[in-house]
């Protein structure tokens, strides 16, 4: 088989909390994430699952353990490599949209690419308005953010988390502060565009239907992640992770 994009073997992070002792939270995460996957991770609050993702967009180092991309081992990169290799394999999406308010759509999907040079620079704002139409948003294009609704807004997020043509979408919680209906348009795009740019998608999820949807499924408790099996569920299914096992 071909090398995994990611590959994380032990990986552990640990809190030093000052009064009291350190929190152990990752203990020892194995995980493969190849090209195209789609792989959920659930598991309940504070076990650690941002913790991981941080980790796996190298926003995070981890205290113990070695992480690769495609690979290569990132430990020892400076800041400056971290942050390149960050900006040219990740594309972000976060429960809360984190979009910047002050910007028109166009100009929060082209955002990633004002650090980029020559034609990508140049062609941001052409590249942002072909991403807004790819998430149905053509008519928003140029539009305020503050008169998206929820859902409107995650699919900006989405197109600014595919600006730079990222080779794995990082995304915590995407459908958290969705409606299920409304959660379940924006779930079947994000799959949808990964599966058109190859991209893999790594999503963490309370949200049972969303996580049956993934390839590759895994409960993050104790520190490790332990595949599970999760079976198609219709959307809005009322039953709890705890209930089908998860
Ligand atoms: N920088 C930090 N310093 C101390 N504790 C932290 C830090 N980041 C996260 N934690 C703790 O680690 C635990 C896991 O957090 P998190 O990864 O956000 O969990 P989850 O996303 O699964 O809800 C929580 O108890 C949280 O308070
Ligand atoms: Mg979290």
């Amino acid at each position: 088989m071909s090398t995994p994009v990611l590959s994380l073997r032990g990986i552990a992070r640990t809190f030093e909390v000052p009064d009291s002792g350190p929190l152990h939270i990752l203990t020892g995460v194995d995980l493969d994430v190849r090209a195209g996957e789609h792989v959920a991770i659930v598991g309940r609050s504070g076990t650690g699952k941002s913790t991981l993702l941080n980790i796996l967009g190298l926003i995070d180092q981890p205290s113990a353990g070695s992480y690769s991309i495609d690979g290569r081992d990132t430990a020892g990169l400076g800041e400056t490599r971290r942050a390149l290799l960050r900006g040219q394999t990740f594309g972000f999406v976060f429960q809360s949209f984190n979009l910047i308010p002050g910007l028109t759509t166009t100009q929060n999907v082209a955002a990633p690419l004002l650090y980029d040079r020559g034609l990508a620079f140049w062609g941001r704002e052409a590249r942002a308005e072909e991403l807004l139409d790819a998430v149905g948003l053509a008519d928003k294009a140029g539009g305020r953010i503050d008169r998206l609704s929820g859902g409107e807004q995650q699919r900006v997020a989405i197109a600014r988390a595919l600006a730079r043509r990222p080779r794995v979408i990082l995304a915590d919680e995407p459908t958290g502060a969705l409606d299920v209906d409304t959660g379940t348009t924006v779930m079947r795009l994000l799959e949808r565009q990964c599966h058109e740019t190859g991209a893999a998608l790594i999503i963490i999820t309370h949200d049972l239907t969303v996580a049956s949807r993934a390839t590759s499924q895994y409960r993050l408790e104790h520190g490790v992640l332990t595949p599970i099996d999760i079976a198609h569920r219709e959307p809005g299914s009322l039953e709890s992770l705890e209930e089908v096992g998860a």
